[in-house]
């Protein structure tokens, strides 16, 4: 079979409009496009999300494909997010991949987010080896995947409420500091003593892989009810960096004790939240101390990117997978879970 080397990735999952070109795995260029419009509201917005997507789509891939001094005749490929994510903003993407693979006559693939993102460290760790355990950390989930080779997941463990990231932008929220709130409070917190308050640690203790971080969240808030204006005020760093502790315990304790027991040969972070400067350093140190190699992924490559989802498309598409024309997309869509 034709080795497919030059691929297009295209992501609108959620609030970043995103075009990608890839050559064998290397990526030529990535270009994303925060919708800024969400801000305002604390959150983001379905209906404009999808607007946005539209009036952006065609640009980006016009701006990807310039930045990869590469004319579109010379894509072999086209892989695009189809779940999960916003309907609206899902059928964006793919809609346009579709009409633009047929126009092209080349084959396009449907890929999973999540699936994207634990691919986005192979762009930058191509030296990655099985079995593979990764922590995937982003705004909509919070899980550990073992990967015991390519394209194949096993899902050791997930959040049974919130994930990681919302609890991140809930606590942003509801300390006024707007959003996306992960960045903010990592920011914060460098400045913050972590054992200021002991917001809890959910599941710790437990014999499990599961997470939960609605009860972490609850705890801000009645923390918060019990202070004054100018308590919160003068202590926000050592509160940010107090809260940001509880969250990054439970992960990195249950990754290491996850590599462990299936006897790993690498972990992986990856999601929007492999972007904290704590989680990063923590995870590092406690790798190093049971001898494991810890990748990461560069920062472009941790939050939604579509260099990610080219790379995860080209290696489905070098397995000689294609997706049909009439591909939906999934909101709900779970790893591994497979439509046609
Ligand atoms: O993967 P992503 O871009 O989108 C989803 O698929 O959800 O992840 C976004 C999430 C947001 O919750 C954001 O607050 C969080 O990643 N995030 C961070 C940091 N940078 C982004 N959380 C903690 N620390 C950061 N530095
Ligand atoms: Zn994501």
């Amino acid at each position: 079979m034709k080795k497919l080397r030059y691929i297009l990735g295209v992501e609108t999952s959620c609030d970043e409009t995103s075009a990608a070109v890839i050559k064998d795995n290397t990526v030529c260029a990535n270009i994303i496009s925060s919708q800024e419009i969400h801000a305002q509201y604390g959150g983001v917005v379905p209906e404009l999300a999808s607007r946005a997507h539209i009036r952006l789509i065609v640009p980006i891939v016009d701006n990807a494909l310039k930045k990869a001094e590469i004319g579109k005749n010379q894509l072999d490929g086209i892989a695009v997010t189809y779940g999960p994510g916003l309907v609206g903003a899902l059928l964006v993407g793919l809609n346009f991949s579709k009409g633009m693979a047929q126009a092209l006559g080349i084959p396009f693939i449907g890929i999973n987010h999540m699936e994207g993102h634990i691919y986005g460290n192979f762009l930058t760790n191509p030296e990655i080896n099985f079995p593979h355990l990764s922590l995937v950390v982003s705004g909509g989930h919070t899980m550990l995947v073992l990967m015991r080779q390519h394209l194949e997941y096993q899902l050791i463990g997930e959040t049974r409420d919130d994930a990681v990231g919302e609890a991140f932008d809930k606590g942003a929220k509801m300390l006024g500091l707007g959003y996306p709130g992960g960045p903010v409070i990592d920011k914060l917190a460098v400045e913050g003593q972590p054992d200021f308050h002991k917001f809890p640690r959910a599941y710790l203790k437990g014999n499990n892989y599961e997470f939960s971080y609605s009860g972490l969240k609850t705890a801000l808030l009645v923390y918060l009810k019990s202070k004054s204006k100018d308590f919160i005020e003068r202590n926000l760093a050592h509160i940010c960096s107090s809260y940001q502790q509880a969250a990054v315990e439970v992960l990195v304790k249950k990754t290491i004790r996850a590599a462990r027991e299936y006897n790993v040969k690498s972990i992986g972070v990856v999601g929007g939240v492999a972007a904290n400067s704590l989680l990063r350093q923590w995870l590092q140190k406690e790798a190093s101390r049971i001898n494991q190699s810890l990748f990461l992924p560069d920062f472009a490559y941790c939050t939604d990117n579509a260099a990610m989802i080219a790379r995860a498309g080209s290696q489905r598409l070098n397995a000689g997978e294609r997706s049909r024309q009439n591909l939906n997309a999934y909101p709900a869509l779970r790893l591994g879970e497979k439509k046609s």
